[in-house]
């Protein structure tokens, strides 16, 4: 374990492009996996965007940002990674693609790469288990959008390895994030605490018919939130959201973690936040 060269993100979605972004910027060689060319083209397409915008504001060199986007290279085979000394996860959020997903990477990779999963709800301990070498598996959970948020938790699973473990909190470190250590506990820390007080903000809304602006303004100026809840589940996303608090109800069986039907019933009827246009607040 040591020394990260190549790195391989698999899933190119929202938080695997953002996770690349961050690789490429930091001077690492990264390969990419999606399901069909097109999808890994439009994510490669998206981290030149951001890094031109970069470009623009001053915040990059040009010359910097045309190398990092050649550090990216795209494929649909994850025969791939078999020379990368860490690979990330950020495919769909369902257990069973992610354990065959593992499975294939254990074979894969040779036996000191380091494999990470972006899981926000499922146990790392899980995943790691379909490996035959769960020691080198990790959960790096970042945040949304993973290129802009500061945090990265860095997940021990039940049986991972110290050697692997501490190399996961260093690539944090060297992609400019800023890690932390905790144990694979549903929702580990941030959105173990997040989420039910979310819930709770929603709840109260309905029990002192409080308008969300007035919420908002409430947690702002009162608790000194720098976001108001309603406005920080819009930009989540309600479903999100409310999958995440399921999956985290699920888990731990604590009311508080189940989504309240208000947000249900929004979920339901398409009003997501602001990728929709619409949640408690409307977007143009
Ligand atoms: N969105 C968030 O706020 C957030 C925050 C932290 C962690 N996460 C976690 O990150 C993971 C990804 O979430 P997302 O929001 O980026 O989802 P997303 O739907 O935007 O992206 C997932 C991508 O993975 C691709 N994919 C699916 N199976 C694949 C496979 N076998 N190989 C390669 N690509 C595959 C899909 O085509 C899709 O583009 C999930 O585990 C989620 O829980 C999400």
């Amino acid at each position: 374990m040591g020394e990260i060269r190549n790195v391989g993100v698999v899933g190119l979605g929202a938080m695997g492009a953002g996770i690349a972004q961050l690789c490429v910027e930091a001077g690492v060689d990264t390969v990419g996996r999606e399901v069909s060319a097109e999808l890994g083209e439009k994510a490669r397409d998206q981290i030149g965007h951001f890094l031109t915008r970069k470009v623009e504001k001053g915040q990059l060199e040009q010359a910097a940002r045309d190398e990092a986007v050649g550090r990216l290279t795209l494929t649909t085979e994850l025969d791939d990674f078999a020379d990368c000394d860490l690979v990330i996860e950020a495919i769909v959020e369902e257990l069973e693609p992610k354990r065959e997903l593992f499975a294939e990477l254990d074979r894969i990779c040779g036996p000191a790469a380091v494999l990470a999963t972006n899981t926000s709800a499922l146990s790392v301990t899980e995943i790691a288990a379909a490996t035959t070498k769960p020691g080198r598996v990790v959960g790096m959970h970042f945040f949304n959008p993973a290129p802009l948020m500061p945090l990265v938790e860095i997940v021990r699973a039940e049986l991972t390895a110290d050697a692997p473990y501490e190399t996961a909190y260093a690539f944090g470190e060297r992609i400019g994030k800023t890690p932390i250590r905790c144990h694979d506990t549903p929702g580990f820390v941030v959105n173990r605490v997040l989420i039910p007080l979310l819930n709770d903000c929603i709840r109260v809304l309905d029990e002192s018919r409080v308008t969300p602006e007035d919420l908002d303004t409430g947690m702002k100026g009162g608790a000194g939130w720098p976001m108001g809840p309603c406005a920080l589940v819009d930009l989540v996303g309600i479903d999100v959201h409310v999958h995440a608090s399921e999956a985290l109800y699920e888990k731990t069986r604590e009311p508080r973690m189940a989504p309240p039907p208000r947000l249900v019933a929004m979920r339901n009827a398409g009003l997501l936040g602001r990728k929709s246009g619409r949640g408690f607040y409307a977007y143009d």
